[in-house]
């Protein structure tokens, strides 16, 4: 279902992957194998998803009008922030929606088991927005879905991306108890 990527690609040593699209003279063709969000957003995940993205910003010092910095950070997704490995999870594109969630609980429970073991991780959604390219590399048939990838490293805690926890809702919020 999912294959270490260091198997396959060095961590590499001046910071560029050798794989990366422009070295490789890929088409960047920008288009998901599925869609992680919503196409339309509606509360209250619009005003959660905008007060994690203003977290994040905010704790880096970027500007809403610095689109420069924006994308250097967002184009640090594709490095997997530097982590020295990076996970992708794949699965059959003949699955139905349960195979999706056993995904999930396995992608989650890797993340916990990283954590046993003094490790770090961050999901990585948009490690699966050019699924063309990720499958063509790794040897995957264009019918196998990429799910996400995954950042596996240790965690810098005194960079500031570090510095914020997006808060909770309340359980009672979402939770509905029938007795
Ligand atoms: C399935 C999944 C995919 C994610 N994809 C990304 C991503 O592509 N880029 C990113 O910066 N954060 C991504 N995140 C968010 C981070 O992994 C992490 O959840 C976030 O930094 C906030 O931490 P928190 O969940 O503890 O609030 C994703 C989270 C999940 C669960």
């Amino acid at each position: 279902m999912w294959r270490a990527m260091h198997h396959r690609v060095p961590i590499s040593s001046h910071g560029r992957w050798p794989w990366s699209p422009a070295q490789r003279n890929w088409p960047c063709r920008n288009k998901s194998d599925y869609h992680y969000y919503p196409l339309q957003w509606r509360q209250p995940y619009k005003e959660r998803q905008l007060a994690c993205g203003l977290q994040l910003y905010g704790a880096l010092g970027i500007e809403r009008t610095d689109k420069q910095r924006r994308r250097e950070q967002w184009a640090a997704n594709y490095r997997a922030f530097d982590a020295p490995v990076c996970l992708f999870f794949l699965i059959d594109g003949d699955m139905e929606a349960g195979s999706w969630l056993d995904c999930g609980m396995f992608i989650q429970s890797l993340m916990l088991a990283a954590v046993e073991e003094g490790l770090d991780t961050c999901a990585l959604a948009s490690m699966g927005e050019y699924p063309a390219i990720v499958k063509a590399e790794l040897g995957f048939d264009e019918q196998t879905i990429l799910l996400c990838g995954m950042a596996l490293g240790y965690a810098d805690h005194d960079a500031p991306v570090n510095s914020y926890r997006t808060p909770r809702a309340d359980v009672h919020t979402f939770a509905h108890y029938y007795t």
